[in-house]
C-alpha cells in the first residue's frame, strides 16, 4: 500500500492566509495541517508517501518535512503539480510512484477523528471510501443509499438534494485506479472527478463504503479552519497521533530551539 497526500491548489477561500504559504501548512492548533493526513497514512503502516504540492510553496514543505522522518523508515516524495486538474489527477501524476501497488489517497486539508488503520491494513481489492452525515451535501460528493444501506450512486455537488451522506477526502483503491483515472473525462468544471472513479468501482460492484462516526473537517475556509483547531484542542486529538510523528515533531522542535540559540 502506498500513500498520496494531495496538497496542491491555491486555496483562494483562505486568502490572505494562503497568500504567503500553502493551506496545508496553516496551523490546526499546535501543528501544521499536513500532519493530520500524514498521520492517517503513517498510523496504517504506510512507509512510502507522495505529497503532491503546488510550485509556489514547495520550499515550505521541504523546510518542514524534508528531513523530519529520516531515521524512521518513512520515505516522503514530493511532486509538483503545476495546475490543479482535479482530485483524480493524483493517480496520473502519481502513476510511477504507485507502480503496481494499491494506494490510499487523502486530501491534505481533511481532518478526521476516526482511525482508519484497520480499513487500510485490511484492504485487498476494488475501492473503499467513507460516508459521513453533513449539513451541506450540495458542496460535496454524496452517496445515495437504498433502505439496506447499499450504495446506488455517487453524485458530485448535487444541485437537488440526493442524500445527506458525503464522501470525504479519504480513498483506498487497488491498482486499477490508475487506468480508471486515465479514462476519466473532465467534468463541466474542467476537472477529472474522484466521483467518476468511485462510480466506476461502484458499477463493477467493487466499492465498499464505511460509515464515519467521529468528526470530520475539511479545513478549507476560515471558519472550518478555526473550528477544526478548536475541536482538536478540546478533544486533545494531537495525543492520538502515531508516536513516529509526535517524536519527529518533538525532535524537530529541539533542533529549531538549538538553532535559535546559536543565532541569538
Ligand atoms: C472534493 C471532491 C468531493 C469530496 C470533497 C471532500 O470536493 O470533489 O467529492 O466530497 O473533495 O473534501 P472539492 O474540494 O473539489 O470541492
Amino acid at each position: 500500500m502506498r500513500g498520496i497526500i494531495l496538497a496542491g491548489g491555491t486555496a483562494t477561500r483562505l486568502f490572505p492566509l494562503t497568500a504567503t504559504t500553502s493551506k496545508q501548512l496553516l496551523p490546526i492548533y499546535d501543528r501544521q495541517m499536513i500532519f493530520y493526513p500524514l498521520n492517517v497514512l503513517v498510523k496504517a503502516g504506510i512507509k512510502n508517501i507522495l505529497i503532491i504540492i503546488s510550485p509556489e510553496h514547495s520550499g515550505h514543505f521541504l523546510n518542514l518535512l524534508g528531513s523530519i522522518f529520516d531515521k524512521n523508515n518513512i520515505r516522503l516524495e514530493f511532486k509538483v503539480q503545476k495546475t490543479p486538474r482535479g482530485l483524480a489527477d493524483a493517480f496520473i501524476v502519481g502513476e510511477d510512484f504507485i507502480g503496481d501497488d494499491n494506494v490510499t489517497m487523502i486530501l491534505g486539508d481533511n481532518i478526521f477523528e476516526d482511525d482508519f488503520s484497520e480499513d487500510i491494513k485490511n484492504f485487498k481489492t476494488g475501492g473503499k471510501v467513507f460516508a459521513v452525515k453533513v449539513l451541506d451535501p450540495e458542496r460535496l460528493g454524496v452517496v445515495l443509499f437504498d433502505k439496506n444501506m447499499k450504495a446506488i450512486k455517487i453524485v458530485e455537488k448535487p444541485k437537488k438534494w440526493v442524500s445527506d451522506y458525503a464522501i470525504p477526502g479519504l480513498y483506498i483503491y487497488d491498482n486499477q485506479v490508475v487506468k480508471a483515472a486515465k479514462q476519466a473525462k473532465p467534468s463541466s468544471r474542467g476537472e477529472i472527478e474522484i466521483t467518476d472513479l468511485n462510480n466506476w468501482y461502484l458499477k463493477k460492484n467493487k466499492l465498499k463504503i464505511g460509515i464515519i462516526k467521529g468528526k470530520w473537517f475539511d479545513a478549507g475556509t476560515v471558519d472550518s479552519l478555526l473550528e477544526a483547531g478548536q475541536y482538536v484542542k478540546e478533544k486533545k486529538l494531537y495525543e492520538n497521533f502515531d508516536p513516529t510523528i509526535n517524536n519527529a515533531i518533538a525532535k524537530f522542535n529541539e533542533e529549531l530551539k538549538n538553532l535559535a540559540k546559536k543565532v541569538l
